[in-house]
């Protein structure tokens, strides 16, 4: 098929948002997608059986560290465009084991950057002015703010507190110097929590549906008043998009979704829908579930993102209210059974049992 488009080369699309990103970019683009993920514990690539046979998406299989492969790849492919979402992205698990977090975050974001160098270097002026690495990174960058302070904006000191936000900070200054330094034409869109379809549940929102679910302790850490933004998947993904093809080269946008929430709140939410939706679960009212269990170390109180600059320089702005978002989440999950057995096995159960005793 001819590619009159160009290829956009995603990493880290077989997980979470990466997949969803490249749903979403196949249903909106004409543009071919190569996908390239190491297939860690949180990628699945049944996340994207639906478009598995459209000539317009590849699968690789491979490390972004594997600096051979990256360098064959991007040769063979000529990308006009690379979007980066492969990382360790769980913080709980930084905690129990940091090393992963610095390998893929910092030294596979090092050696991305390297070999797109190289071949940015490499390709014709116009292809050059047209190239774009995109960056996905994160809030926790900034740190946590108290109750009062305002959202984080671009230009927040960055202040990161678990080694999944120092390794992610440490890639965004990484990305920002191949900017200042090389000129490569990098952007970085820094977003909140996001949620949706085909979250692993490890994270909190498919953690506590699926435990409602099943009549399990559903675990709030600390006092459950610790805020998060939470962000519709697909409007993060609407957002990148929007960055990818608008954006400003070597600058940085927040993405949030203007969704402020403590976490008990996320929580009861999840429970009233489901006892409207399942009210012949084995524990109804799902609320009977909730376990206060022990904090999470260094446990950032509060998010919240300032994303006045996006919205008012490139025209984004968030297009689902919690309230619908988290209805269209429940609903994918009851509707998808097969997906939630093939995630929650081996490997699944061996981090439950690590992190929460079940
Ligand atoms: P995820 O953990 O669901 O998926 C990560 C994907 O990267 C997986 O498919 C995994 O196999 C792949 N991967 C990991 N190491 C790799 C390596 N060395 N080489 C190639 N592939 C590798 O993560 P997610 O929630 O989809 O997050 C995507 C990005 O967005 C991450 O960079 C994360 O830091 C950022 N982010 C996520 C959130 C969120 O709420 N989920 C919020 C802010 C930022
Ligand atoms: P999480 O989904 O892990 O995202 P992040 O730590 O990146 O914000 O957690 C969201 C919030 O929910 C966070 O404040 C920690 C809390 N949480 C619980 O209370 N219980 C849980 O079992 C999990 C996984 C998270």
């Amino acid at each position: 098929m001819e590619n009159r488009h160009g290829t956009i080369l995603v990493t880290g699309g077989a997980g979470f948002i990466g997949s969803n990103f490249i749903l979403h970019w196949l249903a909106s683009e004409p543009a071919h997608v190569v996908n390239l993920d190491k297939l860690t514990y949180a990628g699945n690539p049944a996340n994207l059986a639906s478009v598995s046979s459209d000539r317009r998406y590849n699968f690789v299989q491979g490390d972004i560290c594997d600096r051979g492969l990256v360098a064959d790849l991007l040769l063979k492919t000529r990308p006009r465009a690379i979007v980066h979402f492969a990382a360790e992205s769980h913080v709980d698990r930084s905690i129990h084991g940091p090393d992963d977090f610095v390998r893929t975050n910092v030294n596979g974001t090092f050696s991305l950057l390297e070999e797109a160098r190289a071949y940015w270097s490499a390709i014709n002026q116009a292809e050059k002015s047209g190239f774009r690495f995109l960056h996905v990174s994160t809030d926790e960058v900034y740190g946590s703010l108290s109750a009062t302070e305002p959202a984080f904006s671009e230009t927040t000191r960055y202040a990161p507190n678990s080694p999944y936000s120092a390794s992610k900070a440490s890639s965004d200054h990484l990305v920002r110097a191949y900017h200042h330094t090389y000129g490569m034409p990098v952007l970085t869109t820094n977003c909140s929590n996001n949620y949706g379809p085909f979250q692993f549940p490890e994270k909190l929102i498919p953690l506590v549906i699926l435990h409602a679910l099943s009549g399990k302790p559903i675990p709030v850490y600390g006092d459950g008043l610790n805020v998060r933004d939470w962000l519709y998947v697909n409007d993060h993904c609407e957002a990148i998009r929007t960055v990818l093809s608008s954006g400003r080269p070597g600058e940085t946008y927040n993405i949030g979704g203007n969704n402020e929430i403590k976490n008990i709140d996320v929580v009861t939410t999840i429970c009233s829908v489901l006892d409207e939706l399942r009210p012949t679960d084995p524990i109804v009212p799902h609320k009977k579930l909730i376990t206060f269990v022990k904090d999470r170390p260094g446990h950032d109180r509060r998010y919240a993102m300032n994303a006045t600059k996006v919205e008012t320089e490139l025209g984004w702005r968030p297009k689902e209210t919690f309230e619908s978002g988290i209805r269209k989440t429940i609903q994918w999950y009851l509707n998808n059974e097969p997906w939630i057995q093939s995630v929650t096995s081996g490997s699944y159960r061996q981090w439950m049992a690590t992190q929460y005793s079940l």
